[in-house]
């Protein structure tokens, strides 16, 4: 019989195996420094047990053995039970509150569970190229790394959320404002080409994967599609992220206690979560404090960082007091892609309320032809540009901290540390086709669109386009704002 011609693995899928090998590493650092105890917590309904996505992101790779590798033997139906988030489509599952509810599979067995799917997928990854599907396949593996580096973001919520500055957090240096940032930037409206439009997607291939060319080099999420184009008015938006120094000037000011600011939902959660301050904030003293991963902090000594864990509903609140509002998902996207050439930038002049004029924008307006991928530019984000998870804060970071991630008109940390609320409800974009069943178009309900990632974001994970979404109460997530006028 005639052996088939052995050709050897094609560069993508040599470069999704390198892909697949840094991602899934990267779930086992940020849980190291957990003790076995950790694991199997569940401390509120929201969050989960950091045993569950060790176990969950596997089982997201065993539902593609299942599917593709012929003669692939479930690892154990218990398994796919308890590690199976939220999918009708693949079965019955343990109910989300009760995921801390249970001491088995113990860690050992879930890690052993991972450790198998990460051979058996080694062993399809490196097959893949015999096969006719595999760009199908490419394109489903890809998304299971997305989909683990967004556990990985929740990880690090859920873990805050368990232990808090009780956990030894490899923490690097936090690094220093050096440019003051306030005010607002004026934007011309018009029309404006909102969502990822792969045509356009110039981006160069991402660090450390030179050789995922085409459509794999860049990856947008189905909800981000397709690019239309919507009519903006003329607004302005803040250049930096509400403070925790304005924050607590909204506090002190008695924000939590006038009904005026407030949704009527925003007042209810108040009165009946008897909140006073974001999540996170403790008072002592009589003085505010905030917990974070390093500890225990005067919330003064923070005043120049941006404010986070807080709901859409304080986020609005504060907005009202101030006499601005939260931006629409499309100014937001607007201000963080649509750009002037830097060398074109003359000095800035600020009229009395503070409002920068953004001159250079109107010509690009609705052609599209400028927008880029991130605030800066076309370039990968990187460690001088924006607070991801790879800089090791496990924090946000000053204002100012970041002048070379800041748009061409003075926005600054519109990438990194907090997700930024927006007024926008999470609905499809109009022509949205939805590229794998339950995971984006089964939450087009109730939710607000928050934009830009978060200090616990992956670099890879992140662009301008990127819509992340929430119910408006929550806010065990990273969450901050900046307002709009
Ligand atoms: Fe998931």
């Amino acid at each position: 019989m005639a052996s088939p011609i052995q050709r050897p693995a094609g560069p993508q899928t040599r470069t999704i195996a390198d892909l697949y090998q840094s991602v899934r590493a990267r779930t086992l650092e940020i849980v190291a420094p957990l003790e076995i105890e950790d694991y199997v917590i569940q401390t509120a309904e929201f969050m989960s047990p950091p045993r569950w996505h060790i176990g969950h992101t596997s089982w997201f790779f065993e539902t593609v053995l299942q599917k593709y590798q012929p003669g692939y033997k479930t690892y154990s139906e218990d398994f796919l039970f308890f590690f199976n988030s939220y999918y009708e489509g693949f079965g019955p599952r343990i109910e989300r509150p009760k995921r801390g509810t249970r001491s088995r599979p113990t860690v050992a067995e879930t890690r052993k569970y991972r450790a198998h799917i990460d051979e058996q997928m080694a062993r399809f990854i490196e097959q893949l190229s015999h096969r006719d599907d595999a760009d199908e396949i490419l394109r489903i593996i890809r998304l299971g790394l997305e989909h683990e580096m967004q556990h990985q973001e929740l990880l690090v919520y859920d873990i805050k959320h368990l232990l808090c500055d009780q956990f030894d957090a490899p923490i690097k240096p936090a690094p220093r404002s050096v440019e003051s940032v306030s005010g607002m930037v004026g934007i011309e409206g018009g029309l404006f080409e909102l969502g990822y439009d792969a045509a356009k997607d110039g981006c160069e291939p991402q660090a450390g994967m030179p050789a995922l060319r085409g459509a794999r080099a860049t990856f947008a999420w189905d909800n981000e599609k397709p690019a239309h184009k919507v009519w903006l008015e003329d607004f302005s938006i803040d250049r930096a992220p509400v403070s925790v120094g304005e924050y607590l000037e909204f506090m002190n000011a008695g924000g939590y206690k006038d009904f005026r600011w407030w949704h009527s939902a925003g007042w209810e959660k108040v009165n009946t979560e008897h909140w006073q301050a974001p999540l996170y904030w403790e008072k002592h003293d009589g003085e505010w404090m905030i917990r974070d991963f390093a500890g225990l902090h005067p919330a003064s000594d923070k005043a120049d960082e941006p404010v986070s864990h807080v709901s859409f509903l304080e986020a609005s609140a504060y907005a009202k007091w101030a006499g601005k509002r939260l931006p629409t998902e499309a100014e937001w996207e607007k201000a963080a892609t649509v750009s002037e050439p830097r060398a074109d930038r003359g000095p800035r002049a600020s009229n009395s309320r503070g409002v920068v004029a953004a001159t250079g924008s109107s010509d690009i307006a609705g052609s599209g032809e400028s927008k880029c991928k991130f605030p800066w530019g076309d370039v990968t984000p990187d460690e001088s540009r924006a607070n991801l998870f790879e800089n090791g804060l496990w924090s946000v970071a000053p204002i100012g901290a970041f002048p070379a991630g800041q748009t061409s008109n003075g926005c600054h940390q519109m990438i990194g540390d907090v997700w930024e609320w927006t007024t926008s409800d999470y609905v499809p974009y109009p022509g949205f086709k939805s590229e794998f069943d339950e995971y984006n178009d089964k939450w087009f309900v109730s939710q607000k669109v928050l934009r830009g990632g978060s200090f616990a974001t992956p670099q890879i994970h992140i662009r301008s386009t990127y819509r992340n979404f929430f119910y408006p109460h929550e806010r065990w997530m990273i969450g901050g704002f900046r307002c709009a006028k």
